[in-house]
């Protein structure tokens, strides 16, 4: 099958008990079993839940995996996979630009259990990473493009030399999505996502997969969303379900709408850099060109404003919503240093690029005249 033919059919066949087009939704926490031996396969939706086995088939046949497991969250995810898969003392290498939340539950949580944590720019090449795969770590962890400076890595070249020293590499591909790029077919061993976001695409739940062809880490991510209780509502598992069916239509459009409001920035006068991959000027286009299928809806700028002025313009639009969070149908508008990014220190912050004066859009699927008309009424009254 075909990309979008999958995500409409994989794993989806007409409910056997009644012709149902859609799944049922099998809102119940315990499965009665015929004797203390034999079940239907389901016992408790701690550990398992028909919807969830819907939703990670077709997560699975989509990003190229063998397995998918599906979680609460993005970071419900990454907790479970953490907790499978590494030990005090183990170290984890970070690239510069992950998401806020994440490097929280890393220097906040994780550390306090002795998982160590380093996160490095890549700007001069990869000599300091080699230099700290050669202390052994146990995972390479990044996102590409970055948030919120989509900045682009080179996902074959960074997994074969991951590979190199035996460090698992492990990727969120949450703003790619699985339309746009497949790091699977890439090299990484692990690949997860918040389907909070483009995923599920209606910014009405929050939900997380990890995705594999490592049967041993399957067994690892199953027996922790079962152990720690990191399972999602078998409701969320299913809007999810339903969600993904339009990925590939709503992400052709927030492509092209993304497109729209980047080349239009790049001509106000208000504005100092605009960052989206999909731009010719973008500094690793050729490697956008290489990996992705798109350049998906993420567009960031740094506007020549004071801060206060910034907070004026972020709040002054009529269609952008002033909210957290990314990848749904409506358009949203984010200051990362006040919001998304506010738990990475300042002095961090500037290390990594992230300057007072940046705002992340997630652009929508509206009509890409009104959202440049927003753009415009709100920037003319920034000052
Ligand atoms: C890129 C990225 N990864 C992971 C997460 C965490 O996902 P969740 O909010 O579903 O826990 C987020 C949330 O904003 C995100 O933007």
């Amino acid at each position: 099958m075909e990309f979008s033919t999958k995500l409409i059919h994989e794993g989806q066949e007409p409910d056997a008990a009644t012709g149902a087009i859609m799944p049922p939704i099998y809102m119940t926490s315990t499965f009665a079993k015929e004797n203390p031996d034999v079940s239907k396969g389901y016992d408790y939706t701690r550990a398992n839940n028909p919807n969830f086995v819907v939703l990670e088939k077709v997560l699975a046949a989509i990003e190229f995996a063998k397995y998918a497991t599906v979680f609460s969250s993005g970071l419900g995810a990454l907790t479970a996979l953490i907790c499978g898969n590494l030990k005090s003392g183990d170290h984890i290498i970070s690239i510069d630009g992950i998401y806020g939340g994440t490097y929280r539950l890393l220097t906040q949580v994780f550390n306090r259990f002795g998982v160590l944590f380093t996160s490095i720019n890549l700007q001069n090449g990869v000599a300091n990473l080699e230099t700290l795969f050669k202390q052994r770590p146990q995972w390479l962890l990044f996102e590409t493009p970055t948030n919120p400076l989509l900045e682009v890595f080179d996902i074959k070249a960074l997994t074969a030399l991951s590979k190199k020293y035996g460090v698992l590499t492990v990727i969120d591909n949450t703003f790619a999505t699985p339309v746009n790029q497949n790091p699977l077919l890439l090299g990484a061993d692990v690949v997860w996502h918040s389907t909070t976001k483009y995923i599920a695409g209606h910014s009405d739940v929050i939900g997380g997969v990890m995705m594999t062809n490592d049967e041993t880490i399957k067994k690892q991510l199953d027996f922790n969303r079962k152990s720690i209780g990191v399972n999602p509502s078998p409701f969320d598992a299913w809007l999810i379900t339903r969600g993904v069916k339009t990925l590939s239509v709503r992400m052709r459009k927030h492509e092209e709408n993304a497109m729209a409001i980047a080349t239009h920035l790049q001509k106000h006068p208000k504005v100092k850099k605009v960052y989206y991959p999909g731009l010719k000027e973008h500094p690793q286009h050729d490697i956008v060109k290489k990996q992705m299928n798109g350049a998906g809806g993420m567009v960031s700028a740094e506007f020549n404003l004071s801060v206060e002025e910034t907070k004026r313009l972020i709040s002054s639009f009529k269609l952008f919503a002033l909210a957290e969070s990314l990848g749904g149908v409506e358009s949203l508008v984010n200051y990362p240093a006040i919001m998304t990014h506010a738990s990475i220190p300042r002095e961090e912050r500037m290390r990594i690029g992230l300057s007072d004066g940046l705002v992340r859009f997630s652009v929508g699927i509206e009509d890409a005249q009104d959202l440049i008309k927003d753009l415009d009424s709100a920037l003319s009254n920034s000052h």
